[in-house]
């Protein structure tokens, strides 16, 4: 692997898993095959989770991890080719990639979409341009248009919790929040649940909230909530702004917040989300507080996906 932007990068899925588990039972197994190497963390957009699970993945892999909180203390950066820089960017992408693929081993880029364009965001224009100038692998630690470091979490959350013999139901339901968020998360788990190719797996959401089928391909969808839910083993919650009138939010919905009552036809279920959220109107605290939730399980596993993705561009470089 030379990179790691989508769930196309990976050529086996449940190996990626499997090794995330291995890391988990033996976290410094590996430790000598990043020493003497350097990774850079560059977030254009705050996180915590990403940030810290990525460094300590780094850490455990023997890797010097380097931080540059690049959306508030870089220069401007310039992405556009033939560019006349007499306005707000300073330093351009072709100038700068290069230097920081001298500075590191691999790099690693957070990058949120303007949901202005949706033709622009799906482009992925910040994180591709990192990766056609730094000459060096690069990891997503959220791009545009995927967030694969945490998908490949949440598979390894569904895998550790479900030990029957047949398929998982998954259910990807759309939640209510104040302001318009990106698709990156949804866009992301959906990919690598058709990708994975061994869940029966539904994506719910309100008429207007389709996700792209970029990245929905042929998933299934409904806008009966109710009906999605039903036997559900997993349900994974997530806001997403709509698609066809980009990055609009098209109305709150505060009936879709799931609650116990949505799980009534669900008893086995368990709960997940990417987190950060807000309480109460994505998801009830009863959910959040109760044996449903998934949530701190799922955050913990973001070091072990973290390790097995650089782990497999270290070995392949
Ligand atoms: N889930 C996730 O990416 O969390 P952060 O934004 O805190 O990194």
């Amino acid at each position: 692997m030379k990179q790691f932007i989508t769930v196309k990068d990976v050529k086996d899925i449940d190996a990626l898993i499997r090794q995330g588990r291995e890391y988990k039972a033996n976290r410094l197994k590996d430790e000598a095959l990043g020493r003497g190497k350097r990774i850079g963390l560059m977030f254009f957009n705050p996180s915590m989770r990403t940030r810290l699970s990525t460094q300590i993945a780094a850490k455990n892999l023997g890797l010097d991890p380097i931080v540059l909180n690049a959306g508030t203390e870089g220069w401007a950066l310039e992405f556009q080719d033939g560019a006349v820089m007499n306005g707000t960017t300073v330093e351009h992408i072709r100038d700068a990639a290069p230097i920081l693929g001298s500075y590191f081993d691999v790099l690693c880029v957070r990058t949120f979409p303007k949901l202005a364009s949706r033709e622009e965001d799906e482009s992925d224009h910040v994180i591709r341009a990192f990766i056609r100038h730094a000459g060096i692998p690069v990891i997503s630690l959220e791009s545009a248009t995927c967030h694969p470091l945490q998908s490949l979490a949440d598979l390894i959350t569904i895998t550790e919790h479900f030990q029957e013999s047949r398929k998982p139901k998954i259910v990807l339901t759309w939640a209510p929040h104040i302001k318009p968020i990106p698709h990156c998360v949804a866009n992301s788990f959906t990919e690598w649940m058709l990708a994975w190719g061994k869940a029966d797996f539904v994506v719910t959401a309100p008429k207007g909230y389709e996700l792209s089928p970029t990245f929905a391909g042929d998933a299934t969808f409904t806008d009966r909530q109710n009906e999605a839910l039903e036997g559900a083993d997993f349900v994974y919650v997530k806001n997403w702004s709509s698609v066809s009138e980009y990055g609009k939010v098209l109305g709150q919905h505060p009936e879709w917040m799931l609650t116990e009552k949505h799980l009534s036809r669900a008893p086995k279920a368990k709960v997940m989300h990417c987190l950060p959220l807000r309480r109460n109107v994505e998801l009830s605290d009863e959910i959040l507080d109760g044996p449903r939730s998934l949530l701190t399980p799922l955050a913990t596993n973001r070091v072990w996906s973290a390790q097995s993705v650089i782990s497999e561009i270290l070995r392949n470089r």
